[in-house]
């Protein structure tokens, strides 16, 4: 075995092109691989000899190919880190099916805040029978992205230090609305009590929680609690503020609006703001027949929107989920029902203002919350590009230098973005108590860029503006019209300008140590043969047991790129796949090419983020913790949250990955070093759930998890599940969204 390999190598955040010491030879790289192969199938025997010359014959040819291609700048290769410098210290939890939350030996489950638990004065246990109301001062449903902001247990502000005090921001991305009734929903016109309750279960918690000796508990009668539903009054900020296109007869001038839902990841600002953002909205809008005619009849502006309604997902007659616009309110001037209904009244004014035609463009953005103020306006930051938004991350802070935030489009074959700000950061503006007015100034003006991954592991940061390039009202497709224009058509401009399309991007996550921002690339059923590139090579049949199979990239894959002169005001990247996700049995050649056996295996990432600088997990070589919404390898096991300890872009080499799925091709992917046991499964959620939302205490020692829908795969009389109630033995009860706190028995750093 190579000397490398036996002994840890210090984790390098320095630019390993100009430290030849970190560089390897050809015959180093392959005899890595060799043995790092023998380690991982348990020996030589274990492989076949067709596959094992393969993967010799490979690694020469492509690691030569990457070898020159380092000299010449491109790609970066071998730093020597293919061991991590820090194993993580815990034992592998097993896949399994089971009702609990399953986490390693030595570290304990407390269950924190589940869906309709009371968070203001006055509002009573929740019955969990579907009686219970009042969901504007309850925990709401799904819980998912999530942020926790330390404060001070003695004046209630800020404190970047808080480990026994503090603020955990939510989202609630969606319900599971049978639980939410006695009987399961009325069908057909929805009755207003039951339409409002579903409302007000969507949204953002803001709950106050804290340690007492050992135990978290949150506080349900902190003044800080907040419910943001999609009722509460919002407004827009930045470049699309006041737009045509934002008018509706509830905000005239397009500078307000009510509310934000389906909000999936989340951001935590380094000026103590959580970004909510707004990921599956069209489907909730109602589209009746007649509508594209009526917007076609307006003009040149309303044949536009019916461009843009089609490009995200609302083309057609539809009835929108869980038919809210159906609802006759008891006050005819109660417009929080019929808002649902996008169709364009041809008696009405043509600029919107008497109707609710516009309001789905009011969806679709990252929206920031100041959780420190529990009357602040929620602000819809436009600059930052209007899509199925996932998370948005902010790359790391460097005082002088303009920030980048980093978001993933989550459709099928949609794209990765960047914003980088106008305004160069200035670290005092982490303390500052306006927060939202800091949140003006750093998210309101800026270029948003979206990201084209070349074949030589290279990439593109294209700019979406107005006036450049394509994105002009003379572009063949779409006529753009403005840089609110561009914004609010995100997609058609990213479409315009060349950006990949990608399996699925998810969340966003940015090493601490070194800047990389990793993107989780969930799967892409709609991925082929045909159509697979670098960034995407892999299309192939997961076969189910018991029958069927899932296709396309049905596992989906992390990618990660590297900032060209590690500065976030890049404008090009070198990138490439940190793992991809399969079963341990499948063809290691060309889907489980990142090697994962038993205590590793994965599919569907989702959920991506990295321990925090301010513990030990986060220095050095930080914990990346990977989260699973799956359907693929739920045959196998429930959803998952894995440790990993990656290394970086370039660590490892050019594969040839070989497509089955509708189409055979082969192409060249730069793949970084298989993860080995620097990657481990941490935890394994109950039936039915996805594992989603993460963040912990300052000090790591509390590491806060959402599980989401659990047990939803039955009846209102016979759920699938029955958790968080079976985690402590008790198997009946309808299932309930809930955060969790794992801690260490020794009150150690989680994963360390
Ligand atoms: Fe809400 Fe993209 O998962
Ligand atoms: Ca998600
Ligand atoms: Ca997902």
């Amino acid at each position: 075995m190579h000397a490398l390999l036996d002994q840890p190598v210090a984790y390098d955040d320095g630019d390993i092109d100009t430290n030849p010491s970190l560089s390897l030879h050809l015959s180093e790289l392959v005899e890595q691989r060799y043995s790092r192969r023998q380690t991982l199938t348990g020996g030589l025997s274990a492989m076949t000899g067709a596959a094992f010359g393969g993967l010799l014959l490979s690694g020469c040819g492509e690691d030569d190919a990457s070898l020159a291609a380092a000299d010449s700048g491109e790609v970066r290769v071998a730093s020597g880190a293919r061991v991590a410098a820090r194993e993580l210290g815990f034992a592998a939890v097993p896949k399994g099916l089971g009702d609990t939350v399953v986490v390693p030996a030595g570290h304990s489950v407390t269950v924190l805040y589940r869906l309709g638990d009371p968070i203001a004065p006055g509002v009573g246990p929740y019955a969990n029978n579907g009686t219970d109301g009042d969901f504007s001062k309850r925990a709401g449903d799904h819980h998912d992205g999530m942020s926790y902001f330390g404060m001070s247990a003695t004046t209630g502000a800020p404190d970047a230090l808080g480990n026994t005090q503090g603020l955990l921001v939510m989202n609630h991305e969606n319900i599971t609305q049978k639980y939410l009734h006695p009987n399961g929903a009325t069908s057909g016109t929805r009755p207003e009590g039951e339409a409002l309750k579903e409302i007000e279960c969507h949204g953002v918690s803001v709950v106050q929680v804290s340690k007492s000796g050992a135990a978290w508990s949150y506080q349900p009668l902190s003044p800080l609690n907040r419910r943001v539903t999609p009722n509460t009054p919002t407004q827009f900020n930045g470049p699309v503020r006041g737009d045509a296109w934002l008018r509706t007869a509830y905000s005239p001038d397009g500078t307000r609006g009510r509310g934000t839902i389906n909000n999936c990841a989340n951001g935590t600002m380094p000026w103590n703001t959580y970004l909510a953002c707004e990921e599956n909205w069209a489907g909730y809008f109602r589209r009746d027949a007649g509508d594209v005619a009526t917007r076609a009849a307006a003009g040149a502006a309303g044949a536009r929107q019916n461009q843009a309604l089609i490009r995200y997902g609302a083309g057609t007659t539809r009835a929108g989920n869980y038919g809210w616009a159906t609802v006759q309110a008891a006050d005819p001037a109660n417009t929080l029902f019929r808002r649902w209904n996008i169709t364009s009244n041809a008696a009405l004014p043509a600029d919107g203002t008497g109707d609710f035609r516009n309001e789905s463009f009011q969806y679709g953005w990252v929206v920031e919350i100041d959780p420190f103020d529990a009357n602040s306006v929620p602000r819809k930051r436009t600059a930052l590009g209007r899509m199925n938004h996932e998370g948005c991350v902010n790359g790391r802070m460097v005082a002088g230098v303009r920030p980048a935030f980093y978001m993933g489009d989550d459709a099928q074959n949609e794209y990765i973005y960047k914003f980088v700000s106008d305004v160069r950061w200035s670290a005092a503006d982490a303390a500052n108590r306006n927060r939202l007015a800091i949140g003006d100034k750093y998210l309101d003006r800026g270029t948003l860029y979206v990201a084209r991954f070349d074949a030589d592991g290279t990439g593109q940061w294209l700019p979406l503006v107005y006036g450049q390039g394509p994105l002009t009202p003379a572009n063949g497709t779409y006529s753009f019209q403005s840089q609110a224009d561009v914004l609010i058509n995100t997609r058609l401009a990213a479409d315009a300008l060349g950006a990949t399309p990608m399996d699925r991007p998810e969340w966003t996550a940015v090493n601490p140590a070194n800047g990389e921002m990793y993107c989780t690339l969930t799967n892409n059923g709609s991925r082929t043969g045909a159509r697979t590139d670098a960034a995407n090579p892999r299309a192939y049949s997961d076969p189910q047991r018991g029958g069927g199979a899932s296709n396309g990239n049905a596992n989906g894959h992390i990618v990660r790129l590297r900032e060209q002169g590690d500065t976030t005001e890049a404008t090009a990247f070198t990138w490439d796949i940190y793992a991809f996700g399969a079963g341990a049995d499948l063809d290691p050649a060309n889907i489980n090419v990142s090697g994962l056996d038993d205590t590793n295996d994965f599919s569907s990432p989702d959920g991506l983020w990295f321990s925090l600088p301010t513990n030990a997990g986060g220095q050095d070589s930080p914990i990346m913790w990977i989260q699973t919404d799956d359907g693929a390898y739920t045959d196998v096991t429930n959803c998952m949250l894995l440790a990993a300890v990656p290394g970086r872009v370039g660590d490892g080499s050019v594969r040839n990955v070989t497509a089955s799925y509708n189409g055979n091709r082969t192409v060249a992917s730069p793949v970084g070093a298989a993860p080995g046991t620097s990657l481990k499964r941490f935890l394994v959620g109950p039936v039915d759930c996805e594992i989603t939302g993460i963040t912990s205490t300052p000090d790591g020692k509390a590491l806060f998890v959402n599980v989401q829908h659990p047990g939803d795969g039955g009846t209102v009389s016979n759920p699938s599940g029955n958790w968080p109630q079976s985690q402590n033995g008790v198997a009946s009860g309808r299932p309930r969204s809930a955060t969790i706190v794992v801690t260490r028995d020794d009150g150690g750093v989680v994963g360390l």
